[in-house]
Order: structure tokens, then C-alpha cells, then sequence
């Protein structure tokens, strides 16, 4: 074998083994499980709080069906499964409605209940809470 040829051989090794050492970081997105794994979960959670006497009321007039496609999508751009959401900001869709640390909590405690349910591991259950966490700025007190 030449210089030349030896030399092409360990740079693909190289590579190689860099490749095998560092694989790319998956993103929450595909950790949840992606699509299938999250509409299941948006599922569960939207039935959990139509059942939460603390909040449900305020869905009374809602649709639906239209807020867990709005949800999932929003999940997905978020956590990086490359969707585009294409509802209004946080800061629109709660203005006016005044929702309470209260309210925002008991919605929060109904998605731990979910992810608890279908076994979400410590981490992305961790990562998805802080995620859903950080928009209390924009619904809360609105
Ligand atoms: C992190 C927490 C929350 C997220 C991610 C979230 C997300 C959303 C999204 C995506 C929409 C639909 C936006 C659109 O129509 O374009 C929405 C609407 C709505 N949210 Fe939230 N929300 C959260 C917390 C809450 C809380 C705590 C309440 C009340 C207890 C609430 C009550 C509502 C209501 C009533 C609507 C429907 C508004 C309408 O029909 O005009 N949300 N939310």
C-alpha cells in the first residue's frame, strides 16, 4: 500500500471512531418518542384537565380537538422535532383571562400526572416541566 493510501485509511478510521464516540444528541423531541409518543401524551393530558375540577371550567368554550393539534405542534417546535406552530403567542391566547399561579400549577400537576402514567424517564420528564415552566411569564396574570 502506498503513503498516500495508508493515510486515507486512518483518516477514515479516524472519523470513524469520532462518529462512534460522539453521536449526535438527540433532541427531546425524539427522546418523547416524537409523534405518535406525544399525541398520545397531549391525549391524556387534555382529558386529564377536562377532568380537573380546578381548571376545567375554563375550557368550557374551547375547542378541543384544535387545541391538542395546537399543543403537539407547539411541543414539536419547541423540543426540536422541526414543526412549525401555528397558533398565537402565549402572551395573545391567554390575554384577558387572568389565569392565577393557582390555575397554572394545577395544569402543570396534570401533566406530571401524564408523563408519571406513560413512564416518561426522570430527564425528559424534567426537561419537558422546565420547557412548559418557562412560559408562566407570558400566560400567568395576563
Ligand atoms: C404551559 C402552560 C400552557 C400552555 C403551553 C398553553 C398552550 C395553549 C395553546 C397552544 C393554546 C391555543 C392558542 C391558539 O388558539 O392559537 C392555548 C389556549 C388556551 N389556553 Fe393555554 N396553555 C397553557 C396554560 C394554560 C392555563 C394554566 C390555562 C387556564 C387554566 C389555559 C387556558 C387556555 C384557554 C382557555 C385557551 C383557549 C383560548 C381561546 O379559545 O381563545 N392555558 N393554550
Amino acid at each position: 500500500m502506498t503513503v498516500v493510501r495508508w493515510m486515507m485509511v486512518l483518516m477514515l478510521g479516524g472519523t470513524l471512531v469520532a462518529c462512534a464516540s460522539s453521536p449526535e444528541p438527540k433532541t427531546l423531541w425524539d427522546r418523547l418518542g416524537g409523534e405518535p409518543a406525544v399525541v398520545v401524551v397531549v391525549d391524556d393530558f387534555i382529558a386529564t384537565v377536562a377532568a380537573d375540577p380546578v381548571i376545567n371550567q375554563r375550557f368550557a368554550r374551547t375547542d378541543m380537538p384544535k387545541l391538542k393539534k395546537l399543543l403537539v405542534e407547539q411541543i414539536c417546535e419547541a423540543t426540536g422535532g422541526g414543526c412549525k406552530y401555528t397558533g398565537r403567542t402565549m402572551r395573545e391566547s391567554h390575554r384577558g383571562q387572568k389565569i392565577t399561579v393557582a390555575e397554572f400549577n394545577a395544569m402543570g400537576g396534570d401533566m406530571f400526572k401524564t408523563l408519571e402514567k406513560f413512564k416518561v424517564p426522570q430527564r425528559e420528564k424534567d426537561e419537558l416541566m422546565a420547557l412548559l415552566g418557562s412560559m408562566s411569564p407570558e400566560i400567568v396574570g395576563q
